[in-house]
């Protein structure tokens, strides 16, 4: 069975202030959770958010690691770097990385490559945009992001890799996908890796559902059959309506 994750993505938001007073106020709320509790935290807040976990049962992330060992690349943080802070898990082609900062299919493939080699935890983002679900593109742009995502992957890299599909149109808008809808792509999701790589894999493979999800609809997102946690941004941000999330 897949245990469910719920992920905070914090994107860029929290001081090493806010992070210290927002994590002593979670880990009470969450230390009897069933499922696994991520929080990916801005690399400044890495170090400090990795002290204070130590004992806990919330595990750490990071928002992107760059595919080089090291050298002339400003501004990015290799896998190395977050090993060193034991960090365990990263976000890799976030729609906002993609649409902001450049990130394709190739980049995606490439940074989750060097995550894997480095035994980090990739929580692989797709997603379609409005305008590809209206046009009726959905499952389309969802196979392409797939396969050249996850090209060259072999099956023991799936016991690590985590897919979290994110349309577009969902994220930071409040408006949700349906839990039937969400379950309906992540299930294409899965029949991708049924068929490109193999049944195994689809079978063991977590995919998460994020966009606009909350406390209020947390529960009926999970209640699907097919969407094994979520990624949230927003409401991960206080951590009453987090920890509520993670007790969906
Ligand atoms: P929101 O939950 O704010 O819509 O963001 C979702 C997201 O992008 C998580 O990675």
């Amino acid at each position: 069975m897949r245990k469910p994750i719920i992920a905070g993505n914090w994107k860029m938001n929290k001081t090493q202030k806010e992070t210290k007073d927002f994590l002593t106020e979670l880990k009470p709320m969450v230390q009897d959770a069933a499922c696994d509790v991520v929080v990916c935290v801005p690399f400044t807040d890495l170090t400090l958010a990795k002290k204070m976990l130590k004992g806990s049962n919330i595990k750490l992330g990071a928002q992107n690691v760059h595919f080089a060992e090291s050298g002339a690349y400003t501004g990015e943080i290799s896998a190395a770097m977050l090993k060193e802070i034991k960090v365990e898990y990263v976000i890799i082609g976030h729609s906002e990385r993609r649409q902001y900062f450049g990130e394709t299919n190739e980049t995606v493939n490439k940074r989750a490559a060097a995550a894997l080699e480095a035994k980090l935890k990739p929580i692989i983002c797709v997603g379609e945009t409005l305008a590809e679900r209206e046009e009726g593109r959905t499952e389309e742009v969802l196979f392409t992001q797939l396969v050249e995502s996850l090209k060259g992957f072999r099956s023991k890299d799936f016991d690590r890799i985590i897919v979290a599909y994110e349309p577009v149109w969902a994220i930071g808008t409040g408006r949700t996908a349906s839990p039937e809808d969400a379950n309906k792509s992540i299930g294409f999701i899965r029949k991708v890796l049924y068929t490109k790589f193999s049944a195994v894999i689809g079978e063991k493979t977590r995919i998460l559902y994020g966009g606009s999800m909350n406390a209020s609809n947390a529960s009926a997102l999970m209640a699907q059959e097919e969407i094994d946690g979520g990624l949230i941004g927003g409401a991960s941000l206080s951590a009453e309506e987090f920890s509520k999330v993670v007790h969906y």
